[in-house]
């Protein structure tokens, strides 16, 4: 069951390529040269595999499915880049303390059995000055801004209907509100947050 979902929402995923590839860009021009990289839960990996594709950065993606992990090793050796993709979870991350510039984790957050226990563990391996990306669905997205973005998604008619269902049904209910996500960080010793809200999600920007 878990590899069919895996493989299904790697298929789905692999339509927005072109969603990776501008978010990779935007985070490459805000990093040094050969920065250390962590993409948390990065699932098929498109984020890493794309971030590769542009500089000469060390990156490790850490995602707690064994299916996921081998689907996203299989796609970083078919795009010709090389990204370290291993098996751990976040809330007890298999990294030394202040090892990365930088960190994203896209669409995982609310998945999070303990989202505290992960926020303090990416601020533990961040190194000081570092800086960590959450983005993610917002509880308060409304179902017509959701099913406008599942429109722009490239997808098949019932590929489509089962993504808005999953919207509706799984991912909304787990998302956080932004209260939600300003009474988790209180209990973090990052030094700088800042909660934007942008489309259907929130980006998340924590400096240690
Ligand atoms: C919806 S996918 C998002 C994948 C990718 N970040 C993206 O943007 O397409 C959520 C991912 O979170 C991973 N995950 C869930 N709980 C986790 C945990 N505690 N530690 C690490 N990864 C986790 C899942 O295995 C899955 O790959």
């Amino acid at each position: 069951m878990e590899g069919m979902i895996a493989k299904w929402y790697t298929a789905n995923t692999g339509k927005s390529l072109d969603e990776f590839a501008k978010l990779a860009r935007r985070m490459a021009d805000q990093l040094e040269p050969r920065s250390i990289v962590l993409e948390l839960a990065p699932g098929p990996g498109y984020f890493s595999i794309e971030l590769a594709k542009i500089g000469s950065y060390s990156i490790t993606g850490l995602d707690i499915s064994h299916t996921f992990v081998e689907i996203a090793a299989r796609k970083a050796a078919e795009a010709g880049v090389h990204v370290e993709f291993r098996q751990g979870n976040a809330s007890s991350m298999p990294f030394a303390d202040d090892t990365f510039d930088f960190l994203l984790c896209r669409a995982a957050f609310k998945n999070f059995a303990q989202p505290v226990r992960a926020l303090r563990e990416m601020c533990r391996v961040l190194k000081p000055g570092g800086r960590g990306l959450i983005v993610d669905l917002r509880k308060d997205a409304s179902i017509e801004s959701i099913n406008h973005e599942v429109e722009g998604m490239g997808l098949n008619p019932v590929n489509k209907v089962l993504t808005k269902l999953a919207f509706r049904t799984m991912l909304l209910k787990s998302a956080y509100t932004r209260q939600q996500f300003e009474y988790m960080l209180a209990q973090t010793n990052f030094r700088k947050v800042d909660i934007h809200a942008e489309g259907i999600g929130f980006e998340i920007s924590m400096t240690k």
